[in-house]
């Protein structure tokens, strides 16, 4: 073969190769253009309306856990000095900062927590989640924390990145830099979840992302302290966690070093511990159930991004008895730590999906 053959063989490669990239990045690039898009305000405003006229239903009908709710002592006697009292969704609007959404929370409110957040009922039917504060080093911070920060403005809007530099105003480095990173965390979670309603849009639950204030009081001086997170407000689940479920757990067969490491646990369900469920319902969450599985397993093999279903991320609705997802964090392969087989973390949470249905498909219904 002649030397030119070879190079114009080559040189078309080479030219194939950077039009395939010029497309998939054409592409991705489309695809978080639209994240800030997707969810306006009137889109919002919309899906929680019916939700804001209907009055908390009492405690017991949301999904449990104590060890969840049970906080520290230390911590509980600091939530009563200082207990959280309201907080305000911020925006910019006039060309200043602009505080709106007023929402009412307590202690006693407290419905849960998991490792970010700490949950709370509304007096109406929705929930308010307050980010905790977490050091920029924690595993959630991967690849796509990275995507954020690189280009804020598709996962942040306009006020929001206007809020943003005025906050900074005549502040000093450090602060700019923890401001970079509250406001890049909400960007970062608005895609977390924009991503998996993307793929289950039926399965999700319409959330709100925004940069919020929170009030704490203070016993002495009846003032209030006040500080910027993130936040999110979600409509209220009434069912029972996955875990709920469970008829026996039990810590599954590993060798020492690996329980302390990350333990892992056999569940036996029982897919009618709460009552008989119809034929058709069963169908359905059973159909449900596969998605979320197909989802979780493409996640990970295409792009090694782990989806953190774990029992307690997953409530089914009673009565409904349908499958919701509220909780859309996703975590790059290498970094996280929840999984029992580091090989495959994703496949841990699936067996677990998985002997769910085996004990649905069980079942008979009418
Ligand atoms: N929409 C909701 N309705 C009822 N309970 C909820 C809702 N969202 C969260 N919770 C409760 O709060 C807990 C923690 O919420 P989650 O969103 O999973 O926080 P984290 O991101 O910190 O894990 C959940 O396990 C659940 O008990
Ligand atoms: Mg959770």
């Amino acid at each position: 073969m002649k030397f030119t053959d070879i190079f114009r063989r080559v040189n078309h490669r080479v030219r194939e190769a950077r039009d395939r990239m010029t497309e998939k990045s054409r592409e991705a690039g489309d695809r978080m253009r639209s994240v800030i898009d997707t969810f306006s305000d009137e889109w919002m405003e919309s899906a929680f309306h019916r939700y804001r006229q209907m009055l908390a239903p009492s405690p017991d009908s949301l999904p449990s856990d104590f060890r969840l709710r049970e906080s520290s002592l230390p911590r509980r006697i600091y939530e009563r000095l200082f207990p959280v009292d309201h907080v305000f969704r911020m925006s910019w609007k006039y060309g200043a900062p602009f505080l709106e959404d007023f929402m009412p929370i307590s202690p006693d409110a407290f419905a849960g927590r998991g490792s970010y957040k700490f949950v709370y009922r509304l007096p109406w039917r929705m929930v308010l989640k307050v980010s905790k504060e977490i050091l920029p080093s924690d595993p959630i911070f991967g690849s796509m924390y990275r995507e954020v920060a690189r280009n804020p403005e598709r996962f942040l809007s306009a006020e929001e990145l206007e809020l943003l530099e005025h906050l900074c105003q005549r502040k000093g480095s450090s602060t700019k830099e923890k401001l970079h990173f509250k406001f890049h965390r909400l960007g970062m979670e608005r895609y977390h979840y924009w991503r998996v309603r993307e793929a289950l849009p039926d399965l999700v639950l319409p959330t709100r992302f925004f940069m919020g204030k929170r009030y704490r009081k203070h016993f002495v001086t009846e003032g209030f302290s006040e500080k910027v997170t993130p936040m999110d407000s979600q409509i209220m689940l009434l069912g029972r966690h996955l875990k709920e479920f469970a008829q026996a757990v039990r810590p599954a067969d590993q060798n020492s070093v690996a329980r302390a490491l990350s333990p892992k646990y056999d569940f036996t369900f029982h897919g009618e511990r709460f009552g008989r469920v119809k034929k058709k319902v069963l169908v359905k969450i059973m159909d449900d159930f596969k998605r979320l599985i197909r989802f979780t397993q493409d996640l990970a093999l295409n792009e090694k991004l782990i989806y953190d279903i774990h029992t307690e991320n997953i409530i089914i609705t009673l009565p409904e008895f349908e499958l919701k997802i509220f909780d859309f964090h996703i975590f790059d392969h290498h970094l996280y730590a929840g999984g029992g087989d580091f090989e495959r973390p994703e496949r841990e949470h699936v067996e677990v999906l998985e002997r769910f249905l085996e004990s649905l498909s069980g079942m008979g219904g009418d």
